[in-house]
């Protein structure tokens, strides 16, 4: 299969590979003879599951160079916490835990305090960082995940801060180690980087541009999670359906989830996020055709508004998203549909914040993920006027949240003596099992002795319909 120029260069190189697992040798020595047991890192990841993910890689260089975890913060002789920038509450979070870490030093001379993740690929991040968190070692953005070795080793032998946070369109490293948080759930990424820069979005700015996995490579790495009995799928990517674009051999995103649809096993498949102007009626199809894809569509439409949507530069209108929720219904009856949605954009009035209320009494979506506005500096939405006070988007927000709250209700009620196929995931509580459904409802259950049901796949029959979760019993 071949790839076009623009994504070989993305390409991560094997010598560079080398080189890092030389550099993972050699600050593993430092560390030994630092530290006489196994030094222990707290890593924490905040943001989208493609953070996450990353933070799986992250955890499993830093297991190849030495370390142990804790979930403990001052346990920790390293301490990195991955951070995200698509809110100003999200980055006001990290300075507050990175402040409250300072103290820790104190206990523990050898502790190493990093920073990496999306809001370190801004420069006035890691500028402030530079200049008012002095006792923080370690700073790195996203295009340099591979190359934590060597930015550690420096740190660790020269005792020198250390900043790589350059710009760059982004690259694709393979074949990194992975140190994944769980076994029955597995995060798969497809594709990174986002070109559509809608105007409000930080995204593409601290993730480069779009560029996508060899089919081959997210096939192998599929079946990897299928041999140790990985059951739920989810593939990531900020614009999975984009998938392919740069590649030249054919693919798009439909005929990969057609293509993980085959692998043999029992399985389900999950994918996030889809963006509504990429999202073909192939898509839709191919969703409907394939068994192991859950019934489940996420599907982002931010305002019910046409301005509002043509100046968050969305690239669709009202009319073609209610387009394609209704295709998608009619190929698949029993979808259930989730989004994102943004209340208070710079300059949308009440009336058109209506808009939005009646896209969404029109969906009846299963859940919502709802997001006051909140402005990124550097992006086009950041110089619009915004002349609405957040204590007004406090209150609209509210009406939204109630329309919500109700519709899921009504969604929920509807689920009464029905039996589902859920995958069994954990304890909620002592006794009690969870799951999700296909439509991505939780649903709560006793325990049964003896049947050991976690990882499996089990049949649940509501019994008691709550507005965001279900309860239910064992139905064989
Ligand atoms: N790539 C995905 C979503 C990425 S961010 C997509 O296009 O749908 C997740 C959600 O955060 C977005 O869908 C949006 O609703 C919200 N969001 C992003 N930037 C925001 C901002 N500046 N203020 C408020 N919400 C924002
Ligand atoms: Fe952000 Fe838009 Fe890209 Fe999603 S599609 S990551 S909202 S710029
Ligand atoms: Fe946040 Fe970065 Fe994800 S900004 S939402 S962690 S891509």
């Amino acid at each position: 299969m071949g790839i076009d120029k623009q994504s070989k260069s993305c390409f991560v190189s094997q010598e560079e590979l080398l080189k890092q697992k030389e550099y993972a040798a050699l600050a593993g020595s430092v560390l030994s003879s630092r530290f006489t047991d196994k030094p222990l890192a707290f890593v924490h990841t905040y943001g989208c599951q493609g953070n996450v993910s990353d933070g799986e890689r992250i955890k499993g260089i830093l297991e190849t160079i030495g370390y142990g975890f804790t979930d403990n913060v001052e346990d920790a002789d390293l301490i990195l916490y991955n951070t995200c920038a698509i809110r100003e509450h999200a980055e006001d979070r990290i300075y507050g835990n990175v402040g409250a870490i300072k103290k820790l030093k104190k206990s523990n001379p050898n502790l190493i305090i990093a920073l990496c993740g999306c809001m370190m690929q801004q420069q006035r991040v890691a500028e402030k960082i530079r200049k008012s968190y002095p006792f923080v070692n370690l700073v790195f953005g996203t295009h340099v995940i591979h190359r934590i070795p060597e930015l550690l080793y420096k740190v660790l032998s020269t005792g020198k801060r250390v900043f790589e946070c350059e710009d760059c369109d982004g690259v694709i490293a393979e074949n990194l180690p992975i140190r994944r948080d769980g076994n029955i759930k597995g995060w798969l990424p497809i594709m990174y980087g986002c070109n559509n820069f809608c105007s409000y979005c930080i995204v593409p700015y601290v993730r480069g541009r779009e560029r996508s996995r060899r089919p081959e490579d997210v096939i192998n790495e599929a079946k990897e999670l299928i041999a140790m009995g990985c059951k739920d799928i989810t593939l990531l990517g900020q614009n999975v359906n984009s998938y392919g674009k740069n590649l030249d051999c054919g693919i798009n995103f439909a005929k990969l989830l057609e293509q993980i649809n085959d692998i043999e096993g029992d399985f389900i498949i999950r994918f996030m996020t889809s963006h509504p102007k990429d999202c073909t009626k192939e898509l839709l199809d191919t969703m409907a055709r394939c068994k192991k894809v859950a019934k489940h569509l996420h599907l982002p439409f931010q305002s019910g508004n046409n301005r509002v949507l043509k100046e968050m530069n969305r690239g669709y209108t009202r009319e073609q998203y209610l387009e394609l929720a209704r295709y998608a219904r009619q190929v698949m009856p029993d979808l259930s549909m989730t989004s994102d949605v943004i209340v208070g954009f710079p300059g949308e009035t009440y009336d058109e914040f209506k808009d939005t209320l009646s896209l969404i009494d029109e969906v009846k979506f299963t859940s919502l993920y709802t997001f006051i506005f909140s402005s990124r500096p550097g992006t086009k939405a950041a110089s619009m006027p915004d002349p609405v006070s957040r204590d007004e988007k406090g209150v609209w927000f509210k009406e939204l949240t109630d329309l919500q709250e109700k519709i899921a209700g009504e969604r929920t009620a509807r689920m009464k003596g029905e039996i589902f196929e859920v995958l069994c995931e954990g304890y909620a509580k002592e006794g009690i099992l969870n799951g999700r459904t296909q439509g991505n409802v939780m649903i709560e259950f006793p325990d049964v002795e003896g049947k050991e049901l976690i990882g499996r796949f089990c049949k649940v029959k509501v019994t008691e319909p709550l507005t965001w979760i279900v309860r239910g019993e064992l139905a064989e």
